[in-house]
């Protein structure tokens, strides 16, 4: 059985802007995806938990012609997914989890942004880690944005996540939203991270970005 966190209601509705308020650099991040993949050879994204759409925006309108499935399981996110991308064309959008979709068909790139840290390292992680990769091909990459680091890590660039995030907050929201991160979500070590990662089937991951408590994540499928 997977673990889900269903975003819905205001959680839905208001998606966007609080990642635009929360995620310093969330923007640069997503814009960055295109580049960063610009040189795969076969443009067959799996973009997993892809939510309201946001990255797969990026893809839809870059310069390359990419083929686009996003999966995400709650249904009032992908509706904002579908509403927002019906638009474009070579984008398939599905309500569900990835352990739904047919393993014989394989991609050759899947992101993965914002959506590990919901859960728990007692299985959880890894099964999704390998749902994912039993959908790559070998070789294939896959770009990851999570909350990562030790307890002290996590402590550290909470205190700086603090000072990045936009002004005009009230502070009772600031500490609850912090103190959130710090004891509800599941956050791993870029150590434990690594080894997830490898005992599901990908090579040790780069982190190739960082803004406070969130890192970006480069990795194949082996
Ligand atoms: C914080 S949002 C991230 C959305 C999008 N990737 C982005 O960066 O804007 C987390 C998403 O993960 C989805 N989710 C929750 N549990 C999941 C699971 N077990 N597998 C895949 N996606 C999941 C949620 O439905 C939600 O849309």
């Amino acid at each position: 059985m997977n673990k889900v966190e269903i975003f819905e209601n205001e959680r839905a509705m208001g998606y966007n802007q609080f990642v635009e308020t929360w995620i310093p650099n969330y923007n640069y991040f997503l814009d960055c995806l295109p580049k960063l993949l610009s040189e795969t050879a076969q443009k067959d994204l799996l973009v997993v938990g892809c939510g309201t759409g946001n990255e797969i925006e990026r893809f839809a309108k870059a310069a390359e012609q990419w083929q686009i499935t996003g999966i995400d399981p709650s249904p009032e996110m992908i509706k904002q997914a579908i509403e927002k991308l019906q638009s474009f064309e070579n984008i398939q959008l599905i309500e569900g989890l990835v352990n739904a979709l047919d393993t014989n068909k394989k991609y050759n790139v899947a992101t993965l942004l914002l959506v590990l840290h919901f859960l728990d390292d007692n299985g959880d992680k890894l099964n999704l880690l390998k749902d994912i990769a039993d959908r790559l091909v070998s070789g294939a990459t896959f770009v990851m944005l999570d909350i990562t680091g030790n307890k002290d890590q996590i402590k550290q660039n909470l205190a700086v996540l603090r000072l990045l995030l936009p002004a005009g907050l009230d502070e009772q929201q600031i500490n609850n939203r912090l103190k959130r991160i710090e004891n509800e979500l599941f956050a791993v070590s870029e150590e434990r991270l690594a080894e997830l990662c490898v005992e599901a089937g990908f090579e040790p991951p780069l982190r190739f970005f960082q803004s406070a408590i969130y890192m970006g994540w480069l990795t194949k499928k082996r």
